[in-house]
């Protein structure tokens, strides 16, 4: 029996009358999935509590920032503190300096410049390496997304693979004319394309492991592949760590790769764990590039609250919580579930694909025979999303709020403890049979 939800019906209701589908960010609707999204009043360690006094255990996290989990004391006390002090001056702070340091001694970048939000932070990123290099095409991969940026909606993942949409209206066809969309994990893709074009292209932008299509990790070797392409061409090399950053690992996904095979991409951009649940995003990566940035070179970029000290305190403190042990534990946790949900979906009868990278991981639901791994967007679109609907139901009903949408990542935190761990263990037999139960597309 479904679990009666009548404030959040009620909230959804108002909040249809004044926002679009009832809420801020698309997927929150809960459209591909059904049903009525959960609103929440309070959260702490790996729990939600929504309007009706339902307790879940959280496996969005945010999507991505909450590393530590919620209302961590230490984050608490150190926000408590910064927004005593005054919110917002519009001047330079300690503590953002303090920030940018721990991103510079963390991650291949020389220097950052802080922003709001990760759409933010790749749109800079982008009008950075076009003004660097003075070309215009930018290439990225399909599923990867990046962001509301206009010209990287071409074939992005996250809520428009939700929705199945492969771009958006009020986006101009002469901008995405200035984008090229590859097959992920296809070098052959990138080898013509840049033989072609190569002279003309600003930058390649790529998850360092894409995890807006599901968790598709890259071949081994694939981001060098794309490191040196750029750098035979001219082109700057953008890794997109807004999702990876801190949460992968300590140095970011680089910490897996590009760290032990001895190259650097030319920018990043990170967000989400950086920001530690406040909007805080950078971007960032060579000094010469970086360079070019307003007020020492010519590239405009600004922000009133870029830096904002609440939350530059918020992402410092996080960043020094996230210590070796944290990602031992997310990696522990996330074994346990990854086991678990295999047996649970075999048990059913439920094809299925774990995909794991780094600390992150995500389940496809997918139907392709013979397939043994999901390696691009064309392999992510082919799962039964009807599957995954009744899955998540059925593990919402049981206390454990899974991404709604087969397409996410699932977030974990240091607080998953073994006791909401269980928690996770216990409901997913029921929902393997859940989505067992729905019938093949006639
Ligand atoms: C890889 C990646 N880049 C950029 C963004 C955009 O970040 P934001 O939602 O903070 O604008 C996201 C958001 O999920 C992301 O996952």
């Amino acid at each position: 029996m479904p679990v009666p939800t009548p404030a959040s019906a009620a909230l959804f209701e108002r909040a249809r009358q004044v926002t679009p589908g009832g809420v801020n960010s698309p997927v929150r609707a809960f459209n591909a999935v059904g049903g009525t999204p959960r609103f929440i009043t309070r959260a702490s360690g790996p729990y939600l509590y929504d309007v009706d006094g339902q307790e879940y255990v959280d496996l969005i996290c945010s999507w991505g920032p909450m590393i530590l989990g919620h209302a961590h004391p230490e984050v608490v006390a150190a926000v408590s503190g910064a927004v005593a002090r005054g919110t917002s001056y519009g001047t330079p702070t300690p503590a953002e300096v303090d920030l940018a340091t721990a991103l510079v001694e963390r991650a291949p970048v020389e220097q950052v410049r802080l922003v709001s939000s990760g759409t933010e932070a790749t749109m800079s990123a982008i009008r950075l390496a076009r003004g660097f290099t003075g070309r215009d095409l930018v290439v990225k991969f399909a599923g990867c997304y990046h962001g509301h940026v206009d010209s990287l909606l071409a074939s992005a993942g996250s809520g428009l693979a939700t929705f199945a949409v492969p771009g958006t209206p009020g986006v101009p066809a002469d901008f995405t004319a200035h984008t090229l969309v590859l097959p992920y994990n296809d070098r052959d893709a990138v080898a013509a394309a840049f033989a072609e074009h190569g002279d003309r292209i600003a930058c390649l932008i790529t998850e360092a492991a894409p995890g807006n299509m599901g968790m598709v990790a890259p071949e081994p070797g694939f981001n060098r592949f794309l490191s040196e392409t750029c750098a035979a061409h001219g082109a700057l090399f953008v890794s997109d760590e807004v999702m990876t950053g801190f949460r992968t690992h300590a140095h970011g996904r680089w910490g897996l790769d590009g760290e032990l095979e001895g190259w650097r991409p030319d920018l990043l951009t990170f967000g989400k764990v950086m920001g530690g649940g406040f909007p805080a995003a950078a971007f960032g990566g060579r000094a010469d590039v970086m360079a070019a940035l307003a007020p020492t070179g010519s590239v405009y970029q600004a922000g009133t609250l870029s830096g904002n000290p609440v939350a530059a305190t918020a992402g410092l403190t996080t960043l020094r919580l996230a210590t070796d042990e944290v990602y031992a534990h997310l990696h522990r946790a996330g074994e346990a579930i990854r086991a678990g949900v295999g047996e649970a979906l075999s048990a059913a009868g439920v094809p299925h694909l774990v995909q794991t990278d780094g600390t992150m991981f995500s389940v496809f639901f997918t139907e392709a025979d013979g397939v043994d791994a999901v390696r691009d967007f064309a392999g992510a679109s082919a799962q039964r999303t009807d599957r995954f609907a009744a899955f998540f139901h059925s593990m919402l009903e049981q206390g454990v709020h899974l991404p709604p949408s087969a397409f996410e990542v699932w977030f974990l935190s240091a607080a998953h403890d073994d006791a909401a761990v269980d928690r996770v263990l216990t409901a997913l037999p029921a929902a393997a049979r859940a989505a067992a139960a729905v019938p093949d597309p006639s």
